[in-house]
């Protein structure tokens, strides 16, 4: 059985969403959700779903990254993962870190990468006329949303869209997206998933 560790900075819908996904015959389980924000949403979701959560606030550690990551491998070495995803996850994680987990860490970024990697994907998306837009699941490198892809899910652009009406369209293919990338990417599978 493969443990995973969701890293989470935010509301959480896709790690629960990975959560719920992870019953049955899959290969997966969740053991960890670790969040850099204390007041996450997602924290109270991961405990209401009985899965261990932990806390490592990046704010004290200012800019000095490797003393923040530092802190945020205790709780995750502890958990002895096979599986790290990064779900709503806003911080940007050094070389060292990433390198760590080579292989096996995984994000998903609300673009149909390699389009608009970084942050204030659906404006641009908007404000460029694209007739459609999407999500990646993408295997984690210290390039910035930059890895191996493993997953896209596309919707189309409508009249009258705004960043919120586009970013919810993407959100609903992220959960579907995400969890059929972490089935086959537990089985071994690197196989891109096209929803
Ligand atoms: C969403 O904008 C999603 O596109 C991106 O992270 C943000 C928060 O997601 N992956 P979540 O609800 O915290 O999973």
């Amino acid at each position: 059985m493969k443990r995973v560790v969701i890293l989470i900075s935010g509301g959480g819908s896709n790690m629960v969403a990975l959560c719920r996904s992870m019953t049955g015959d899959h290969p997966a389980r969740p053991v960890l959700v670790v969040s850099n924000d204390p007041d996450a949403g997602g924290l109270a979701k991961a405990r209401e779903m009985g899965i261990a959560t932990a806390v490592v606030d990046s704010r004290p550690f200012r800019g000095d990254r490797a003393a923040f990551e530092a802190e945020l491998l205790k709780p995750i070495e502890a958990a002895q993962p096979d599986i790290l995803c990064l779900a709503g996850f806003m911080r940007i994680l050094t070389p060292d870190f990433v390198n760590r987990f080579s292989g096996r860490m995984l994000n998903i970024h609300p673009s149909l990468l390699p389009k608009y990697p970084g942050l204030h994907t659906h404006a641009r998306a908007l404000d460029a006329g694209d007739a459609e837009a999407g999500c990646t699941v993408h295997e984690v490198t210290p390039v910035l949303d930059d890895g191996p892809i493993l997953g896209q899910a596309r919707v189309p652009v409508r009249a009258g869209d705004t960043e919120e009406t586009l970013a919810a369209r993407v959100l609903e293919q992220e959960h579907r997206l995400y969890p059929a990338v972490l089935r086959r990417f537990a089985d071994g599978d690197r196989r891109p998933v096209a929803l």
